[in-house]
């Protein structure tokens, strides 16, 4: 039985080992397991050419001269300090999110654990661990369909304090107090515009890793938010033991929380912005929109919140939100670790499909028929990551996403103050101006 279990062991090491010599290999015979590519400057490396393709609106050039020049499978860099590998294409997607915890785990450059700096002195990786496990019982659909009422709640409020009655706003600042609201309301009870304001400001700052986390000062509304006593994220937080009966410390509390509203934050509040752009520039693609939203929207009584069901009917308008994923992908793509072997970092980059001709035909065209049906190929359409690191917050974000689409187009439309707003993608892609539009409020609202 030992040489069975023995010899099965071989059997597994060697294909670990296979797997990554095939993924790491050159095409050249006799040459290293190393990818090709080069790691550039001493410390930088090629951080400030990634950077600034990124600043310049094209993040995806990095990758695509790089994928030309040595490999469109992989391909060897220096970023953020750390040796990477860069895997591209569908494959390079499948391996990484496939072989969580068998060959890589997830990982963030040291900042990250700067800017949050664990109560308990514990890596971002254990804290993440813990996060995962708290996460799935409100994240997942049937937990958020009670999420649904709220969020349209929120969202009239939104619209009524910050959209209407005005001529010309800017959509990207408006975007952010749309999803922080929500997520105040959500995961700490907090409603009152005011107290949500007065949040809002420091979190921005700490989003941009400018300032330390302003956490544990009594009387600041994040601590009043602790207080707050619903059934939410929060309260689950303070009631849930760990297996050995520890209940969290209220400073993790509160880093956990932090981690949950920046990291939905900006993401979906791009996402918002970038759906605002793309209506104003598509005409047709608006109409479409529109008329779904508003076949929903006159089937309900007064005053009737938008529920589950409904949300499941917005059918195009996701697609429209998905291929606004696709070309505007908020998070650019993530580090992992390998395990075994190697001491590079490896990363997977969502525009190495997302803008690739070979998984999407004519990339840079606007065309939400390409998730009609069964969609895109699996790993081609990864905004949210996959496997078993997947965005938690997903069906969180389509929630709110939707809910922000039916209240705009039910009330809206909208042109575009500057017709060629540059994007500048740092570290989410944003209009350089933030999208200022001029509103023109339908006259047959109820
Ligand atoms: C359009 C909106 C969003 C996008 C595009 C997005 C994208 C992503 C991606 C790509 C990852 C995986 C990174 C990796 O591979 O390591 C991720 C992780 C994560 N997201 Fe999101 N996200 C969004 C919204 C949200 C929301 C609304 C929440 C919370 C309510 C959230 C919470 C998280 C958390 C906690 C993680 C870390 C999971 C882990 O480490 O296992 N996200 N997100």
């Amino acid at each position: 039985m030992d040489v069975f279990y023995v010899s099965l062991l071989c059997l597994f090491i060697s294909s670990v080992f296979l797997s990554l010599h095939y993924l790491f290999s050159k095409k050249k015979p006799g040459s290293t397991a190393l990818p090709p590519g080069k790691t550039g400057w001493p410390i930088i490396g090629e951080s400030l050419e990634f950077l600034q393709t990124g600043w310049k609106g094209h993040p995806e050039k990095f990758i695509f001269d790089r994928m030309t020049k040595y490999s469109s499978t992989v391909f060897r860099t220096h970023l953020l300090g750390e040796k990477a590998a860069v895997f591209c294409g569908a494959a390079g997607n499948k391996f990484l999110f496939s072989n969580e915890n068998k060959l890589v785990q997830a990982w963030w450059p040291s900042s990250v654990d700067k800017i949050f700096p664990s109560s308990t002195q514990t890596s971002s990786k254990e804290e993440a661990i813990k996060m995962r496990k708290m996460l799935p019982s409100f994240l997942k659909p049937e937990a958020l369909h009670r999420y649904v009422g709220i969020m349209d709640h929120i969202a009239q409020r939104h619209f009524a304090d910050g959209w209407e009655n005005r001529g010309n706003i800017v959509v990207f600042p408006l975007a952010k107090n749309y999803t922080f609201w929500l997520a105040c309301r959500l995961f700490v009870s907090i409603e009152d515009p005011k107290q949500v304001d007065e949040l809002a400001e420091p979190f921005n700052l700490l989003a941009s890793g400018l300032i330390s986390i302003p956490i544990d000062l009594p009387g600041t509304p994040f601590n009043k938010g602790i207080k707050a006593s619903n059934f939410d994220i929060l309260s689950h937080m303070l009631l849930t033991s760990d297996e050995n009966g520890k209940f969290m410390e209220e400073l993790d509390i509160a880093d956990k929380i932090l981690g949950l509203l920046i990291g939905g934050h900006d993401t979906a509040s791009s996402a918002c912005t970038f759906i605002v752009k793309y209506l104003a520039e598509l005409p047709q693609v608006y109409q479409a929109v529109y008329k779904e939203q508003m076949e929903i929207a006159k089937a309900k009584g007064p005053g009737e919140l938008l529920n589950w069901d409904d949300l499941q009917k917005m059918k195009y308008s996701w697609n429209v939100a998905c291929e606004v994923l696709r070309l505007a992908s908020p998070l650019q793509g993530a580090f992992r670790k390998p395990l075994l072997i190697l001491h590079t970092m490896l990363y997977w980059s969502a525009n190495s499909t997302h803008k690739n001709p070979e998984f999407f035909p004519e990339p840079q065209k606007f065309n939400p028929s390409r998730f009609e049906g069964s969609g895109p190929a699996p790993y081609t359409f990864v905004p949210f990551g996959g496997g078993p690191r997947m965005c938690p917050g997903k069906e969180y974000a389509r929630l709110e996403i939707l809910v922000f689409m039916h209240h705009l187009v039910k009330r809206f439309k909208w042109e575009k103050m500057i017709p060629d707003e540059k994007i500048v993608v740092d570290p989410m892609p944003i209009p350089a101006k933030g999208l200022p539009v001029r509103l023109f409020p339908h006259n047959n609202l109820a």
